[in-house]
């Protein structure tokens, strides 16, 4: 497995660099909307097509599901790539944006890489191995109230808007408890930054596969947890998770789910 995390390591830090080149010249840059709020540049593009290189040149024979290309090649390893999380960020000047890339292994995830080219910082995480942040042990604080703790989420927005009533009940209910609440902006980080102990919980609606699939295996390896936002709604495909050290997980689940709608 170390060796795949390698290959990993190598793509990563290759869309990450693209990615920063390219952030000192975003006056330059093409910007295309996918759909309303929803924007595509030549680096996400760049970017996804090196890493999907970098690796295919090693695994010729493993699959890959990137965010601007979706599914290609087929076979028992998958490769989840998000090649540049937060482009509303990057687009803006706003330095705060990663790369993510998670590995599935006959439908179970395997190892995950974020990188922050702004840091450049490199979160990775092993099934069973533990997690790191360049190189040295990670673990999720120990933090065990929402008191006091420092939450991360992301607002609904896009497609996702129709979480918009529940999340700001949720929002208004962490607000009265938390020391801080920190929207930054790219979902992968986010999750990142829970393993690394930085942040002490999380919570969104509607993220991708490849937003959370890197972030959600380093917060496990890191003693945290994360599940279902919505009961029965598994979060790796649904988007909606809630994550955080044990304690802080439970509180959050205990304080957003009394403010979902009632399921039709
Ligand atoms: C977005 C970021 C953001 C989250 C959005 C994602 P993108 O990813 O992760 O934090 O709130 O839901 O779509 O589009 O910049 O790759
Ligand atoms: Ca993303
Ligand atoms: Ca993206």
């Amino acid at each position: 497995m170390q060796a795949l995390l390698n290959t990993a390591i190598q793509a990563a830090r290759k869309g990450g660099d693209l990615a920063i080149r390219e952030f000192s010249r975003i006056d330059r840059l093409d910007v295309r909307s996918k759909a309303r709020n929803e924007f595509v540049t030549q680096v996400d593009l760049a970017a996804e097509q090196q890493i999907i290189e970098t690796i295919r040149r090693r695994y010729p024979d493993h699959a890959f599901l990137g965010e601007e290309s979706g599914l290609s090649g087929q076979g028992d390893h998958v490769w989840i790539i998000d090649p540049l999380d937060g482009t509303t960020n990057f687009i803006h000047g706003f330095p705060v944006f990663s790369v993510s890339i998670a590995l599935k292994v006959r439908g179970t995830l395997e190892a995950g890489v974020i990188y922050d080219p702004c840091r450049q910082e490199l979160f990775t995480g092993i099934r069973g191995s533990g997690a790191q942040l360049d190189g040295r042990r990670i673990r999720v604080s120990r933090q065990v109230s929402v008191e006091g703790a420092l939450i991360g989420t992301g607002f609904p927005y896009r497609s996702n808007l129709r979480w918009g009533k529940p999340y700001l009940a949720m929002l208004g209910s962490v607000m009265q408890e938390a020391a801080g609440i920190r929207r930054p902006g790219s979902a992968a980080l986010d999750l990142a930054y829970v393993a690394a102990g930085r942040l002490d919980g999380f919570w969104e609606f509607g993220l991708s596969t490849w937003d959370i699939a890197a972030g959600a295996l380093m917060i496990q390896e890191a003693g945290g947890l994360v599940s279902d936002l919505v009961p029965g709604d598994p979060w790796l495909d649904s988007g909606n998770l809630v994550a955080g050290t044990p304690k802080v997980h439970d509180a959050l689940l205990k304080m957003l789910r009394p403010h979902l709608p009632e399921p039709a």
